[in-house]
This record gives structure tokens, sequence and C-alpha cells, in this order.
């Protein structure tokens, strides 16, 4: 089962992508195949006129096609996600999540918008036909520490909700792979 690590940051270094990069190993841990994607170097132009045409555009729609599970990385912007994670969002076919288990990750300067991710974000991805969203991560900027030469520490209260959402999302997986067999 192929996870992709979606990262819809236009910064760089990315809190976000930091936290999506940390589930990716858990999950990569556990014995699953993840790859990444990050909207960020997606050419601009081909990313702001919608040119599906575009080779590396066409890699990354490929990319999502192609994964069972999406985790989706995002910062919070203006209370909503990320404007480049919606421009590519918006390249996607109408059910360009079928099929697809989806886990939604943020993190926010503060807890004020902690809600974002599931006023703003979630109605997108079932609209995109996502067959299961997961209950999402939120991570305030405090609660990520980044050190050179130890990598990300997650405070207490994040690293419980990050194990549940990599146990959510292995469980997901491990009831797609049986109902496809089952099928
Ligand atoms: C343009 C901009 C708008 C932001 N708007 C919000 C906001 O509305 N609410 C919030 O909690 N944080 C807001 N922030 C803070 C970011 O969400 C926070 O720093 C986040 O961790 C950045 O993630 P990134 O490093 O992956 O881009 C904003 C930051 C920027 C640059």
């Amino acid at each position: 089962m192929s996870i992709l690590l979606l990262g819809g940051s236009p910064a760089t270094p990315s809190s976000s992508g930091r936290l999506l990069q940390h589930i990716g190993d858990r999950l990569a841990a556990h014995g699953h195949r993840t790859s990444s994607l990050r909207v960020r170097e997606l050419p601009a132009q081909a990313l702001m006129l919608a040119d599906v045409d575009d080779a590396a555009i066409q890699r990354a729609l490929a990319a999502v096609a192609t994964a069972h599970a999406v985790i989706i990385a995002t910062p919070v912007y203006k209370a909503a996600y990320a404007g480049v994670l919606k421009a590519f969002l918006d390249l996607l076919p109408q059910n360009g999540l079928s099929g697809k288990v989806v886990l939604p990750i943020a993190t926010g300067g503060s807890q004020s918008h902690l809600l974002a991710l599931d006023y703003a974000l979630r109605p997108v991805l079932h609209a995109l036909d996502a067959r299961q969203v997961l209950p999402s991560i939120f991570a305030t900027t405090h609660q990520l520490q980044w050190n050179e030469d130890h990598g990300l520490t997650i405070a207490p209260p994040l690293a419980a909700r990050v194990a549940a959402g990599v146990a959510h999302l292995s469980e997901a997986l491990q009831d797609h792979r049986y109902n496809n067999i089952a099928a």
C-alpha cells in the first residue's frame, strides 16, 4: 500500500512539511511505502494557469492517482489552508481522491484556527470523492521543536495525536487491502 506525502506549504523550511515527514517516517517504520510531493516544487506558472499538459504537473497528478492513501499537510493561512495547495487540488479530476484514504494535517501560529482543516479542507476532500477522510491532526508551531542534529521533537499531546493518526491510517489501509482481496 503506497502513501503519498503531499506538502502544501509554499515555505521552506516548513513546519507542516516537517510534521508531514515525521508522520511519513513513522508509517515507513510500520512497513508502508511512502513517496513525497511538495506543491512548492511544481512549476509556478503551470500551477497558476492550470496547465495540466505540463510534464511536472502530469507526474504530480499521476502520483496522486496511484497512491492508496494521501497525507495532506498545509499551514493555516488566513484562517484556511494554503492557496498553493488549493491551486493543486483544483487540478485533480472531480473524483481525484476516489477510493483513497486521506489524512489531513496542519500547523498554525496558534489554536485560534484549529478547525480550519475541518471547515475548509475536509469538504473539498469529500467533494473529490475520498473514500475516507481520517480525523485531522493540528499542531501549533510551539508544539514543534526543530534541531539540526536531532531533527523534530514534538510535544507530548501532539505525539499522542500523531500516534493515533498513524494507527488510524494503518488500520484504514488494512481494511482497504482486506476489502480488495474479498471483492
Ligand atoms: C500569510 C500567512 C498567514 C497566516 N495565517 C494564519 C492564521 O490565520 N492562523 C494561524 O493560526 N496561523 C497563521 N499563520 C501562521 C502559520 O500557519 C504557521 O506559521 C505555520 O506553522 C506555517 O507552516 P509552514 O512552515 O509549513 O508554512 C500564517 C502565516 C502566514 C505566512
